[in-house]
């Protein structure tokens, strides 16, 4: 899928669809919150949520303090619905309307967190454009959190094919730089009760 499509494909989703409407929505972001602490981060951290979309992990992080977070999305709805829920809050956020495969960094990052973007990129040169980003954007020893689909969830989302992984296979596509410090399963329970598997991974760049 070229950038366009993807484009067009998200800006639909998030236009036509309310936020409880969508498989990956998420009340209580928990279980990236609890991989968040690992990283030992300070309030004046830089934080950057890739393909954060509607998500309310900006609400948790804005509400833990964290001064320094960056959403980016393809969809500028996703974002603009975020922002509406956030109301003042939200200008203390930034938020990037770009894709992440052509993004150009404006600055370095202690933490790159993904929760089901990666996993859509399908194609070999998306991928390593992806990690190309990551490379530029994260800090030295920042830490990279990535949640996708496992190797038992769900071979498409939102109509897509996505890449489904485990640590490893996950470790192999970022390269040497990453080293692995944790890796957990997450069972997501969409909102008409399907569960879909999902596994977590942290890493930290050496
Ligand atoms: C399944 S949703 C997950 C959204 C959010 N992370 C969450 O947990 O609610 C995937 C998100 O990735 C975004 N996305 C997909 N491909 C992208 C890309 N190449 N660059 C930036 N965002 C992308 C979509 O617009 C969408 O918001």
């Amino acid at each position: 899928m070229n950038g366009v499509s993807r484009n067009a494909h998200w800006e639909n989703v998030y236009t036509t669809k309310g936020e409880n409407e969508v498989s990956w929505f998420q009340e209580d972001p928990e279980p990236s919150l609890a991989l968040i602490d690992l990283a030992r981060l300070t309030t004046e951290s830089a934080i950057v949520d890739i393909g954060g979309g509607a998500s309310r992990l900006v609400d948790s992080l804005v509400a833990r303090g964290f001064v320094n977070v960056t959403v980016l999305d393809l969809s500028e709805s996703a974002l603009g619905a975020a922002k509406a829920r956030l109301g003042d809050r939200a200008k203390n956020v930034k938020w990037v309307v770009a894709d992440v495969t052509t993004w150009e960094p404006p600055q370095t990052y202690h933490l790159w967190h993904d929760r089901a973007a990666f996993h859509f990129l399908t194609d070999d040169a998306a991928r390593s454009a992806y990690v190309d980003r990551l490379k530029r954007a994260l800090k030295p020893s920042g830490h990279v959190i990535i949640g996708t689909f496992a190797l038992s969830g769900p071979e498409r989302c939102s109509g897509l094919p996505v890449i489904r992984y485990d640590a490893a296979s996950l470790a192999a596509t970022l390269g040497p730089e990453f080293e692995l410090i944790d890796t957990r399963p997450n069972q997501h329970v969409t909102p008409w009760g399907a569960t879909q598997q999902f596994q977590f991974s942290t890493f930290r760049r050496v």
